[in-house]
């Protein structure tokens, strides 16, 4: 009897190790978790602060640096955070979808305050968490009740975290012909016939302008033609707008293509990021926005991005959002920051025509037009992955594999070197 009980006792709990898979299970939670590769950007700025050359360069992160190579934080930044703190605000959550008068500045600063589809009510606008969130917010509602193909059309090359901002989604990830290798350039006529052939009623991502990797964005009259052919495939086109000023310096040129589309009629998705043109990376103020086509759809969306949002974060920063929406509503203030963009922007364009000028001096016979006609934080320079090896390697200078450099962290006090540098691997 008492064996037959033993040895049931055993079978009993040979029985719950299998159910529970308490033999085979690891020593610690997480020993099959693998290694993931260091993010592409980031990775290269750890590198950058190993390395113990006092000439070294980092061109790989896409923040702005002022000319000796410092973080910049905007004066008109400065003021409105004086202001606010004289203010004595509280701390209280904000709502689900954010800062009502930062989102109303944010619109109003993409598509223009007096757009029509501001007075008509027809956009639904959420503050997300920088221009990452908002994508991020963007991915998921379309995700859900996108009605056309769960797919979208990305250029070729886009910023890097836009294919997994939709694959996290499970969005499928398509490309259109964006970039030519060959003149350094916009590929237009590629991407016209990329496009005419994408399927009826997919969804497609712009880059509004700066585009990010290549610094190459089409011409206006290009934009017209990109509106058209995206009108006849009735596609939805979103715009990631990370970059407004930071192209041209002014905000209002750099809003063409999105106000353009607006006024031949589509209704577009918009992310927008005031990382760049307000300097305030930290501090994650970005809206994501849908353009309706009426009143009434517009509430039912709203209702639905907040149902996505709440889960998420619950609700988004508020500090950001204050220090934007004092920029946009104090005129005073709103001057200084126009000032600021086109200081910012200006020093670029000015780093551009250094270093071409310093290659020239350093004996290059390349062609270098491409530095001073691309515009924006970067420049997609054409060097190879193994000239850029070598440009980390012999002379402590970071950028990505892709030979993008991010023109803002160059400086007056290490073009030349730069220049030189360059020279010695492409010639
Ligand atoms: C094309 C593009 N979109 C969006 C972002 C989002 O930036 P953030 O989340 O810092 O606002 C970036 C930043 O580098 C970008 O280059």
């Amino acid at each position: 009897m008492a064996v037959n009980k033993m040895r049931s006792l055993a079978l009993l709990s040979r029985h719950n190790a299998a159910l529970y898979n308490v033999t085979s299970r690891p020593s610690s939670w997480w020993s099959g978790v693998e290694m993931g590769p260091p993010d592409a950007i980031l990775g290269v700025t750890e590198a950058f602060k190993r390395d113990t050359n006092p000439k070294k360069i980092n061109l790989g992160v896409g923040a702005y640096r002022d000319d000796n190579g410092k973080p910049f934080v905007l004066p008109s930044v400065r003021k409105a955070e004086e202001l606010l703190i004289s203010q004595k605000l509280d701390k209280e959550y904000l709502p689900i979808s954010g800062n009502a008068d930062f989102c109303k500045k944010a619109i109003g600063l993409a598509i223009g305050e007096d757009n029509p589809v501001i007075a008509d009510g027809l956009n639904v606008t959420v503050q997300g968490i920088s221009g990452t969130g908002a994508l991020r917010i963007g991915s998921t509602f379309l995700s859900k009740f996108f009605p056309g193909p769960k797919v979208v059309w990305l250029p070729a090359p886009t910023w890097g975290n836009h294919v997994p901002i939709f694959k996290h989604v499970n969005m499928e990830v398509q490309q259109y012909r964006y970039y030519d290798p060959k003149t350094c350039g916009f590929n237009f006529s590629g991407a016209l016939e990329d496009i005419s052939k994408i399927p009826e009623g997919s969804l497609i991502m712009l880059h509004a302008c700066a585009h990010n990797p290549t610094g190459v964005d089409p011409k206006q009259e290009q934009w017209d033609e990109l509106s058209k052919v995206v009108k006849s495939k009735k596609l939805l086109p979103f715009f990631d707008m990370a970059y407004q000023g930071f192209a041209s310096g002014d905000v209002t040129k750099d809003a063409y293509a999105v106000r353009k589309f607006l006024a031949d009629g589509h209704k577009i998705c918009l992310a927008q990021s005031f990382s760049k043109n307000m300097g305030l990376y930290g501090e994650r103020a970005g809206a994501f926005s849908i353009v309706c086509s009426s009143k009434d759809e517009a509430a039912r969306v709203l209702s639905q991005v907040k149902i996505l949002i709440r889960p998420l974060y619950s609700n988004p920063p508020l500090h950001g959002s204050r220090i934007v929406t004092t920029i946009l509503s104090n005129p005073e203030l709103h001057a200084i920051w126009l000032k600021d963009v086109k200081g910012m922007a200006d020093r670029i364009i000015t780093m551009r025509s250094q270093l071409k000028h310093f290659l020239a001096k350093e004996g290059s016979v390349r062609d270098w037009t491409h530095i001073t006609d691309q515009i924006g934080m970067f420049c997609f320079t054409g060097m190879t992955p193994d000239q850029v090896e070598k440009l980390t390697k012999e002379y402590s200078v970071y950028l990505t594999k892709d030979g993008r450099i991010s023109v803002a962290g160059m400086a007056s006090g290490n073009v030349e070197y730069l220049a030189h540098a360059m020279h010695q691997v492409t010639k």
